[in-house]
């Protein structure tokens, strides 16, 4: 018999059921149900509004609940709809009437409000860990990498020289702000929506604050109707979720582009690659195309509940029961995908020499050139077309510019003088860009070192 069934006459039809029926995903609450009901009874006891062996009957009967369904001894149906209603059910089941004045004072509403956030506020911490590991592993990278010379690229076309470990910091610090944005959205979410009950509170002097602090929550949500029709904190994870994935993504599409024979700027190791059922030769980058591939899910997953909530009016409408699995795949999509892109990072092997080979073609040390002359007096824009009209000469001769005698540079600009060569030179090109933020190994040096104190800060709160 349902809870509900007071109010109707007959029974729902059976394929109701099946489309009401949430346990088969909203299971992976019970551990937050359970807690959430545990903390709101002994509110309710200490409030006086249920006796004190009411709360240890229930707390008792709601710990081994929690056993049962760990151990795997305990599953439901959806006869019992979700898992506050299974939860419950089960607890009268085993207890009697101080099981049915557990939700005294409470709605499901408010109910499953309480444990998405305390699961979300969970899963995002797990993610956090993860990316916390991530960040280690790119600046071990780029300590290795802070001399390998490659080009860097615009418009996928070599733009000027710069170092693996330079590049490596560009991901750090995308990853970084992912951190910050997670670390951002566990913030504000960190509030306890109990108390809201159906969506206008409670007559019963409970103690919201009390459950909150119990629960480790930082504060109460301010608005009853707010308190159980937001859902801000799913999508803003979402979207740090999505945008977490994009990042991997181009990370991803670089790997795979780098371990084409094309590139052969990386090996992957074989435990991160596969091969192909016909093709005896191939090794394919599968890990990072699949991540590449479960950045799509994971925007569906933000657009699904961003589009579910965009006509709802206040306060909870049973569209929101939508809001789980998203989310779950969300999370499980991130969660998973780190740890292997991790690995594949970690283990795959550099080719130092095809990076430094890529770099010596394509003119990466022009504007170095150009930079050069405007050292020496040149107005930047002479210097620029001067360098232009000395690529075009370049490339009609298939020479580089180290390759270049004086006299072919002189007749370009009388200015030219045996210093260009050290100028062009990509060590020293790089070398000189000593810039905050710029690819000489001092500058990198900065960056691995506010990324290293960042990642202890965080280590050290953690402990
Ligand atoms: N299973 C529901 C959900 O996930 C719980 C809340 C149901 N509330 C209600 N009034 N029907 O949203």
């Amino acid at each position: 018999m349902k809870l509900w069934s007071g109010r109707f006459e007959s029974n729902t039809d059976e394929l109701v059921d099946e489309l009401n029926a949430s346990i088969g995903f909203d299971i992976r609450l019970y551990s937050e149900d359970i807690e959430g009901s545990i903390a709101h009874a002994t509110m309710l006891g200490a409030q006086g509004i249920i006796s004190a062996e009411d709360v240890e009957q229930i707390r008792e009967g709601l710990l081994a609940i929690r056993e049962d369904i760990a151990a795997g001894r305990l599953s439901f149906t959806r006869e019992t709809e979700d898992i506050h209603m299974s939860v419950e059910t089960e607890l009268t089941r085993r207890i009697g009437d101080a099981g049915k004045r557990l939700h005294t004072a409470r709605s499901r509403n408010d109910q499953v409000a309480l444990d998405f956030r305390l699961h979300m506020k969970r899963r995002a911490l797990e993610l956090r860990g993860l990316l916390l590991d991530l960040e280690e592993t790119l600046l071990h990278l780029a300590e290795n990498g802070r001399d390998i010379i490659m080009p860097a690229y615009t418009h996928l076309q070599r733009a000027q020289p710069t170092t693996f470990g330079h590049y490596m910091m560009a991901y750090a610090n995308m990853f970084r702000r992912d951190i910050l944005r997670l670390e951002d959205c566990v913030e504000r979410m960190d509030e306890s929506p109990l108390g809201s009950g159906a969506l206008t509170g409670t007559t019963h002097p409970i103690d919201r604050k009390a459950v909150a602090e119990a629960l480790g929550f930082a504060r109460i949500t301010q608005n009853s109707i707010d308190g159980v029709s937001d859902r801000d904190y799913a999508l803003e994870l979402l979207s740090t979720l999505s945008i977490l994935m994009m990042h991997m993504s181009r990370f991803s599409e670089e790997i795979i582009l780098w371990c084409s024979w094309e590139f052969h700027f990386v090996e992957l190791d074989d435990a991160y690659s596969t091969g192909s059922s016909i093709m005896p030769q191939k090794k394919n980058p599968d890990i990072a195309e699949l991540v590449r591939g479960k950045t799509g899910r994971v925007y569906g997953d933000l657009m699904s509940l961003l589009t579910v909530m965009k006509g709802l009016p206040l306060a909870y409408n049973k569209d929101m029961q939508e809001d789980k699995e998203p989310l779950f795949d969300a999370f499980d999509t991130a969660l998973r995908c780190l740890p292997v892109f991790r690995a594949m990072l970690e283990t795959m092997r550099l080719r130092p020499e095809n990076m430094r080979r890529a770099a010596g073609e394509g003119f990466i040390n022009a504007t170095d050139c150009a930079d050069w002359l405007v050292g020496r007096g040149m107005p930047f824009r002479d210097a620029y077309t001067v360098t232009g009209k000395l690529v075009h000469y370049c490339i009609e001769k298939g020479k580089t510019l180290e390759e270049l005698y004086l006299e072919e540079y002189k007749e370009f600009s009388e200015i030219f003088d045996e210093g260009i060569y050290e100028a062009i030179c990509l060590e020293n090109c790089v070398a000189a860009r000593r810039v905050a933020g710029g690819p000489a190994a001092e500058a990198v040096e900065d960056q691995i070192a506010y990324i290293r104190a960042f990642l202890d800060e965080r280590k050290e709160k953690q402990e």
